[in-house]
């Protein structure tokens, strides 16, 4: 890695910017595009989305949105806390900006009293099942829709 990236807030001034990562054409399956993520922020209740700029230097690498404390089960018996989309540019893939991008997250869980993380992921060889559990994530053995759940303990 060149040097150490940094997360920047959505803003006016970076929306163009953030909208125009995008991941390498046979990933598209795997995450939605940043607007879609953007506009899932929007309509979602403040505070459970937090969507951030991944920015290394003067360039825009990637984009993440963590989900914040979102009741799980839709019934008010299960919090959880983790990364809801993580889309790094198909030019600045394999430099580690995606293992900075959970170590962030996971960062921003803990200092709010968190002590797991949680993704899903699409399924399949094509997705990024091996990369999360090469960060340390491991299958709960659930589901959500059709896509596995993982969890790191932080
Ligand atoms: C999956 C993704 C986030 C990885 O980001 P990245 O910046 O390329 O990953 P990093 O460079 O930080 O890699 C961290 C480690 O994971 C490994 N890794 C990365 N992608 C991997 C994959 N698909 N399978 C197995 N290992 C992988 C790297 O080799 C590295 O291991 P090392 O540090 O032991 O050498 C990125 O490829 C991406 O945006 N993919 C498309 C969208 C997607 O699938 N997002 C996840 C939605 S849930």
């Amino acid at each position: 890695m060149p040097s150490l990236p940094r997360l920047e807030e959505v803003t006016t001034a970076n929306l163009k910017t953030a909208l125009s990562i995008r991941v390498r054409p046979d990933q598209e399956q795997n995450v939605e595009p940043v607007a879609e993520s953007l506009a899932e922020a929007y309509v979602h209740p403040a505070g459970v989305a937090w969507p951030r700029l991944i920015v290394d230097g003067d360039r825009a690498v990637g984009f993440l949105m963590a989900f914040l404390d979102i009741d799980w089960r839709a019934d008010g018996t299960l919090v959880r806390s983790g990364l809801w989309r993580l889309n790094i540019d198909a030019a600045e893939q394999g430099r580690g900006y995606g293992r900075f991008a959970v170590a962030a997250v996971a960062a921003e869980i803990r200092r709010r009293g968190g002590k797991e993380m949680y993704v899903t992921w699409h399924a399949g060889p094509d997705g990024p099942e091996d990369f999360y559990l090469r960060l340390g994530f491991r299958k709960t053995g659930e589901v959500s829709g059709d896509q596995p759940v993982g969890m790191l303990e932080l």
